[in-house]
């Protein structure tokens, strides 16, 4: 693999994307690995990313020179840049004078890395310091107001620098650079894609498995599905699947599980109707977290239930279920510790919640990869595109889009708008724009409306679309106000308890994605 070193910034997911984008297998390691510990990954080259910290500062993350004769093509990114320019000799000036965001850089020698680049371009900046000498060997690229040194290399080898960050989309000719640096610095072939991954994992999930009974929970969502259909195509019959109608799913979505995905995908399907239990346990309940006590405890105690239904048919036939099918992503794998291992902290979570006859071995066959990667993956197994491509929707489901007590009246009238609104949206094109887009039932306020020669007394729903990256942040997305016309008109004179429709516009931090 291309290792891509942590300094600690949140660049080096994003730079092990870029890398795989450019169709080479990168993983990230943390800083604190040891030159050893890299290189006994036989790493075809090696990125040091960015960081927040200054070379000069007490207990800055160090890079031995060894790791750069061990023959193995490094690029320096920002920290990483200076870093290697310390490491080797050069100078790095605290000059306290910060160059942030775009920033014009003067390429005076194209080289490896810049080869294509126009004498001047615009780059991504962010540091204090900046490299004033190059060590001996290396030739200076480009220079900039405040980096006199601001990309370097030395050819014979194979270590490259720049002080900008290539990898995000404001320096737009990054990509480039760390395609230069992979297929002509480093001499990679472009040959990776997710694709690939298919092949590998049916391998891996049959040596892990061998002829035991595996176990996976669907919940309709991306990830759990694709790491179903990854594991049927393995093992194919070993596997059961089971999926927990907990009767709060939107319209259309139980259908999508128990007729589309197993027809797509062939896997052995055991489904729990729970929508009674479900309703039952939320009677007479409003606020929200208990709500989500209430679903989460309910959902584990009928999945239990089902997979020791599910053990004891085995056991029957003679058989034992012994794996555990989870569908861990690679961002979970790196941000709970990054190493081998790592996301066991977060899947024993979810595990510990079974109780002791109930303990299985895990099988994660997505973990190394990211969400789009998935989704590829999941389009290669002939995974239902509405799957694939569904936008985040909660656990707790339309449990929490009910502002007031569950009842099954109430869930009909909101999947009923819900199912409008996603319908509008889908028709107008802007699934791929909208991270998600939440319909909120105000089920505990009412309003007068006038209707034909009648006044109404019915309910509001809240439209919430958002754009996000990670459900972290997220701003209110401005849809185009004919579509959002078309959605009103249609709830309020389709679904007869609602006569009132309105838009959320309030970006996250202040308020969050979800009313409850
Ligand atoms: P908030 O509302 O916190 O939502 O801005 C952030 C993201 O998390 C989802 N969400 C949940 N997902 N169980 C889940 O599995 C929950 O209880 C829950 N609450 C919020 C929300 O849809 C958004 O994507």
């Amino acid at each position: 693999p291309v290792l891509v070193v942590d300094f600690g910034a949140q660049y080096a997911q994003l730079i092990a994307r870029r890398v795989r984008e450019a169709n080479v297998y990168s993983e990230i390691v943390p800083h604190t690995a040891s030159v050893a510990d890299l290189l006994a990954k036989d790493p075809a080259a090696i990125i040091l990313s960015g960081g927040p910290s200054s070379v000069y500062a007490d207990g800055a993350p160090f890079v031995g020179p060894e790791l750069f004769e061990a023959g193995v093509p490094v690029l320096g990114i920002c920290y990483g840049f200076q870093a290697m320019a310390q490491a080797l000799g050069g100078t790095v000036a605290q000059t306290g004078q910060r160059e942030y965001g775009g920033t014009a850089v003067e390429v005076t020698t194209a080289g490896t890395v810049l080869a294509g680049s126009p004498a001047q371009q615009t780059v991504w900046m962010s540091h204090g310091d900046a490299v004033h000498a190059a060590p001996a060997g290396f030739e200076v690229l480009a220079t900039s107001a405040g980096s006199p040194v601001a990309a370097f290399e030395d050819r014979e080898r194979r270590l490259y620098g720049v002080q900008w960050h290539p990898e995000v989309k404001h320096s737009p000719l990054g990509q480039k650079a760390l395609e230069n640096f992979l297929y002509e610095g480093a001499g990679l072939a472009p040959d990776w894609n997710p694709g690939n991954v298919v092949a590998e994992q049916v391998e891996r999930i049959r040596a892990q498995v061998g002829g035991a009974r595996v176990i996976c929970g669907l919940s309709g969502g991306v990830d759990s599905s694709v790491a179903a259909a990854l594991v049927q195509r393995a093992v194919g019959d070993q596997l059961t699947c089971v999926f927990v109608d907990h009767g709060l799913l939107r319209s259309g979505e139980a259908e999508q599980v128990e007729k589309d995905f197993v027809a797509s995908t062939g896997v052995q399907l055991k489904v729990v109707d729970a929508r009674e239990r479900f309703l039952a346990a939320l009677a007479g309940v409003s606020d929200p977290e208990t709500k989500r006590k209430i679903i989460g405890r309910e959902f584990i105690r009928v999945f239990e239930d089902a997979a020791r239904e599910v053990v004891a048919e085995a056991g029957a036939h003679g058989e034992s279920v012994e794996f555990l099918v989870q569908g861990t992503l690679y961002p979970d794998v790196v941000e709970s510790g990054g190493g081998e291992g790592a996301a066991n902290i977060k899947s024993h979570h979810n595990v510990g919640g079974l109780p002791d006859d109930l303990q299985f071995a895990l099988v994660e066959p997505l973990r190394t990869l990211f969400k789009d990667e998935v989704r590829a993956v999941g389009l290669e197994l002939g995974v239902p595109e509405a799957i694939v491509w569904r936008q985040p929707f909660p656990g707790p489901g339309l449990g929490i889009r009910i502002v007031g007590e569950v009842t099954a009246e109430r869930l009909d009238t909101l999947r009923a708008a819900d199912a409008i609104a996603r319908e509008e949206l889908t028709r107008a094109g802007l699934d791929r724009e909208i991270w998600q887009c939440p319909v909120v039932l105000l089920a505990d306020v009412r309003s007068v409306g006038v209707q034909g020669d009648g006044r109404t007394y019915g309910h509001p729903v809240v439209l919430r679309p958002v754009s996000s990256e990670d459900a972290m942040t997220a701003d209110w997305t401005r849809l185009p106000y004919d579509v959002l016309q078309v959605i009103s008109t249609r709830i309020t004179n389709e679904v007869p308890e609602v006569n009132r429709v309105v838009l959320d516009v309030t970006s996250k931090p202040p308020g969050t994605i979800e009313w409850e």
